[in-house]
């Protein structure tokens, strides 16, 4: 056998359970598992004793925001914050300013990007404004083209069951934010004078909306769709039933309308957060296998306009790269939330919607990404810590069991211990195809 780079051991996860091994790593990518006794010659030798390690963390539903949103998060402290919760692989969003919705944006997107990210990452458009330049964006390497409310829920034009088709065409992913926006519309009028604080957001974006969304959607461009945040039972069924792919966001599977009732503004996200019934539901669909896909959402605006009084005018979104992991692990520790089932939704599940398969396992011939973590520490959430340049969580002050203790990337150490050990634009463009350079 061939001498490695380097070697990692600890409690490593593959064949479907943890075992003590290890890893051994050429050129980034893994070429060895197995009993140190058998272990080839190495360079380096990077013990991670004591700590499990699982295959590199992906996100496939992340806002790095970056370009004339760099007040909220930049593409470094995004991506470092990535890095800092485990993430190996993300994917951001386009609802940026100005949106990614045209190639010329997507290529000044890609270029500030790869500069400054850390971990791997790749892109989705937003809606364009005519269906020639949907046919320049799916010549690129993006993902694949995101949808909002405002986008679909009213009247569909012609041109975007167009733009829809191009992008299935391609062999992109259409990923939609189910929520409708006539309903919400609505809810709103109920409420005609100023509205203070947050506490009636579920009752106006109320999970009628989802459901109804994931129908409209089905009936204006068909199946071959990925449902992003689901919020329920009835939506994982609903979703089923029409044929779409879907993911749950960790903010339902760990936070409640209890919790957006006792924080306000910072648990204000789209679609919202509901009930504690319906959250337990969500973890029991997570615990028999009915959610095989979860996303952080990571949706950094400043500690400023959350702390906003008017509720049209507080931001939507929550950032949580960095506890969105070790609060998966605490609810292991608490509730039982089945932790395999939850590995996997962050590792295999989100690898085989990218259709990529050296991402989502440690098995030889793949990526060396690697997730390390510590099952059983016990640590404080301070977000004055945190790498993402949003400085507050729902967590904060909450101690947390389970801590990401390092992230590896093509068999580098990018992040150990709380520090970041590579520079700026170490991470590379990720697009249809795998990782490397854009277009
Ligand atoms: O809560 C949300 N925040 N929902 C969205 O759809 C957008 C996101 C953001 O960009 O902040
Ligand atoms: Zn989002």
């Amino acid at each position: 056998m061939t001498r490695v780079d380097t070697l990692f051991t600890g409690r490593v996860y593959y064949e479907g359970e943890f075992k003590e091994a290890c890893i051994g790593v050429e050129d980034g990518i893994i070429s060895f598992i197995g009993k140190e006794a058998n272990a080839p010659s190495y360079d380096e030798k990077i013990d991670f004793k004591g700590l499990f390690i699982i295959p590199g963390l992906i996100d496939i539903h992340a806002h790095l925001r970056g370009v004339r949103l760099k007040h909220k998060e930049d593409f470094f402290t995004g991506t470092c914050a990535a890095a800092a919760g485990g993430f190996t692989l993300v994917l951001d969003m386009p609802n940026t300013d100005p949106p990614t919705n045209s190639r010329l944006r997507m290529m000044e997107k890609v270029e500030e990007a790869e500069t400054q990210i850390i971990v791997d990452t790749g892109f989705y458009f937003g809606r364009p404004e005519e269906a020639s330049e949907a046919e320049k964006l799916v010549k690129t390497r993006a993902i694949g083209l995101k949808l909002y409310p405002e986008d679909y829920s009213k009247k569909v034009q012609p041109s975007l069951v167009e733009i829809v088709n191009i992008v299935k065409r391609s062999n992109r992913k259409i990923v939609f934010h189910p929520e409708d926006i006539s309903i919400i519309e609505q809810k709103r009028k109920a409420y005609p004078e100023m509205l203070r604080g947050v506490e009636k957001h579920s009752f106006i974006r109320p999970l009628e909306a989802e459901l109804s969304a994931l129908d409209v959607f089905y009936k204006s461009f068909g199946t071959s769709a990925h449902a992003t945040h689901l919020t329920s039972l009835e939506s994982i069924m609903k979703a089923r039933v029409n044929g779409f792919t879907y993911d749950v966001s960790v903010n339902h599977l760990t936070l409640t309308d209890n919790d957006l009732l006792k924080l306000g503004g910072i648990c204000k996200v789209n679609p919202p957060l509901r009930s504690p019934e319906e959250k337990q539901r969500l973890v029991e669909s997570l615990n028999n296998g009915m959610i095989t896909i979860l996303t952080t959402d990571h949706a950094p605006h400043t500690l400023e306009e959350k702390n906003l009084t008017l509720y049209d005018e507080i931001p939507s979104g929550i950032p949580c790269f960095e506890t969105a992991f070790p609060a998966i692990l605490d609810m292991f520790h608490k509730t039982g939330l089945n932790i395999h089932a939850a590995i996997k939704a962050f590792t295999r599940g989100p690898a085989e919607f990218l259709g990529d398969r050296r991402l989502g396992a440690v098995t030889e011939g793949n990526l060396a990404n690697l997730t390390v973590f510590d099952l059983k520490e016990e640590w404080k959430v301070r977000p004055e810590e945190f790498y993402t340049k949003a400085k507050y969580s729902p967590f904060a002050g909450r101690v947390l069991k389970g801590r990401v203790k390092a992230t590896v990337i093509r068999g580098v150490v990018v992040f150990q211990d709380g520090e970041i050990k590579v520079q700026r634009g170490f991470g590379k463009i990720y697009g249809i195809g795998g990782i490397n350079r854009s277009d």
